[in-house]
């Protein structure tokens, strides 16, 4: 028997594993394409020669594949050894797949952990890597001490879409900062500005204009989008007038930069101009436009 049975190993699957192997965790370990178990077995995996036989070593099974419907595939033929073991499925989906995924490892007696890998692989096992879990917290709590092998934990509630939701919330956050960023350095290189000069001072930039977020909570929790507002709506439209005129004139594509135009305009016609930009969230939530 072993302490954890690990199911996928691409680069994310194989970081895990030898998270765990450092910890002294004995782990099983499988993969579809067998090769790539080689090195974990040189650092003291074992390596099962199916997956019934991986679901069958350990109380606690980590899968992270490429997508869920590929889970649901390569376990389908273990789900006579699920009972009374607990799945954490770190594989990237959305909180609709995590709740079916849930109820599929219930009909087969088994706790199910829904998980979101807020780190790359080099960075499982070390002190930035954050794991968000939701699902069953007796299983959370039987598991905390082998999951922390992985990096920091974050258990965000019984509803297994909760990590998922939180996952794809964060990632919208960080494609929205690469939306910009990309936009920035494609604006200031034909320009012929090298990126390497500009980058010290978007980065600087980006940090300082995070300081305003705790306001824009507060605004949203509260409703009130009005007061004591320093850089309204009406006149951050005008100047994002600036920002897609002069993208144009460059001949750089504004297939980035437009929606936020699109919804920026929404807004002023709605009425808020005078409101901070934090009101937009409201019109998102309130409207398919944009979709
Ligand atoms: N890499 C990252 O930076 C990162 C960060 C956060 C979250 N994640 C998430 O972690 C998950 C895994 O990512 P990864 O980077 O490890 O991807 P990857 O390197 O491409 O590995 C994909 C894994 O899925 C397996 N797989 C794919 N299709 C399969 C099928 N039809 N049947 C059986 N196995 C199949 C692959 O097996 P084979 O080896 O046989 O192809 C491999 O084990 C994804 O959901 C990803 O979104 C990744």
């Amino acid at each position: 028997m072993s302490d954890i049975a690990v199911i996928g190993l691409g680069a994310m699957g194989t970081a895990l594993a030898e998270a765990f192997l450092n910890k002294g965790h004995a782990v099983t370990v499988w993969n579809r394409s067998p090769a790539k178990s080689d090195v974990l077995a040189a650092k003291g995996a074992v390596v099962a020669a199916s997956v019934e036989e991986a679901v069958s070593s350990s109380p606690l099974i980590v899968a992270c594949l490429l997508v869920y419907d590929t889970v649901r595939q390569v376990l389908d033929p273990a789900r006579e050894a699920l009972p009374r073991r607990t799945l954490v499925n770190l594989t990237n989906g959305t909180p609709e797949q995590a709740r079916a995924m849930s109820d599929w490892v219930a009909e087969y007696g088994a706790d199910y952990i829904d998980g979101g890998i807020m780190a790359v692989p080099p960075m499982i096992g070390g002190q930035h890597a954050l794991i968000l879990y939701s699902g069953s917290r007796q299983a959370f709590d039987a598991h905390a001490g082998r999951l922390e092998a992985l990096g920091a934990s974050r258990y965000l509630g019984e509803d297994a879409g909760l990590a998922p939701l939180y996952d794809i919330a964060l990632l919208s956050g960080m494609y929205g900062l690469f939306a910009g960023v990309l936009h920035a350095l494609a604006l200031t290189g034909a320009a012929g500005i090298p990126a390497r000069e500009f980058m010290p001072l978007l980065g600087s930039w980006l940090q300082a204009m995070q300081g305003g977020l705790p306001k824009w909570a507060e605004q949203i929790d509260s409703g009130d989008h009005s007061s004591n507002v320093v850089s309204n709506l009406g006149m951050q439209a005008d100047a994002y007038f600036n920002l897609i005129d002069a993208s144009r004139s460059a001949d750089i594509s504004t297939e980035l930069v437009l929606p936020m135009q699109n919804l920026m305009k929404r807004g002023v016609t709605a009425g808020r101009a005078n409101a901070d930009l934090s009101s937009l969230v409201g019109l998102l939530q309130s409207s398919k436009q944009g979709s």
